[in-house]
């Protein structure tokens, strides 16, 4: 597989970042609230926007043990309002965990529910898989209503298991068998 995607939902396209991406994911990279329960610390620079951007564009789908990060991108206009990424597992290959966000000003929408939906489908039939999970801090409300949304099981609650951004938080685990699909 080549490392052009691009799927379809009614509203919305999941496809490969572009160069002019660049200014809408500083932004909503930078806003506290998005950034409250992800990975990366704010301000976020413009280079390591960049770097990520161009790592993206030449990273390979599918590659074990590594995310892949597709932009979310609004039909009307191809303008970038979030993205959402996979990895599947290197231990067997058959499953594969997620993640997303959404820019502030496009949640509430239903926007997330539709390309994570289409995010899902993509992973059950290109790579035929057995599970998807995703996992999120209990606290991440907007987060558990969506992994409830797509149809995904709590399976666990870690107590304060993640030192995450100074305090000890609670995990959420979600999943979603293939037969369940
Ligand atoms: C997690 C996140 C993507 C969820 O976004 P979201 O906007 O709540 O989810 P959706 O886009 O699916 O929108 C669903 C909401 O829009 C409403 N809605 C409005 N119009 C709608 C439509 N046409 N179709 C469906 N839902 C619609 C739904 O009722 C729902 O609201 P509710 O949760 O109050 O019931 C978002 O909160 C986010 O990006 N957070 C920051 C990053 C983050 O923490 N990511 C997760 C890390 S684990």
């Amino acid at each position: 597989m080549n490392g052009n995607i691009i799927l379809e939902t009614p509203r919305l396209l999941l496809r490969n970042f572009e160069d002019k991406d660049i200014n809408s994911f500083i932004a909503y990279r930078n806003d506290p609230e998005v950034a409250k329960y992800q990975s990366w610390d704010i301000p976020y620079p413009e280079t390591a926007a960049r770097e990520f951007l161009e790592y993206m564009q030449q990273a390979k789908p599918g590659t074990l043990g590594e995310w892949y990060q597709l932009g979310i991108a609004l039909k009307s206009t191809n303008e970038i309002i979030g993205d959402c990424a996979f990895c599947i597992l290197a231990e067997d290959g058959q499953q594969a965990e997620i993640g997303f966000t959404l820019s502030r000003q496009y949640q509430g929408k239903g926007y997330a529910t539709e390309a994570v939906t289409c995010l899902l489908a993509y992973l059950f039939t290109e790579y035929k898989l057995h599970r998807v999970r995703a996992n999120c801090d209990s606290a991440n409300i907007a987060s558990v209503r969506l992994l409830e949304r797509l149809g995904m099981r709590q399976e666990g609650h870690f107590v304060k298991s993640l030192w995450f951004k100074g305090e000890w938080v609670d995990e959420l685990w979600f999943a979603i068998l293939r037969e369940e699909w």
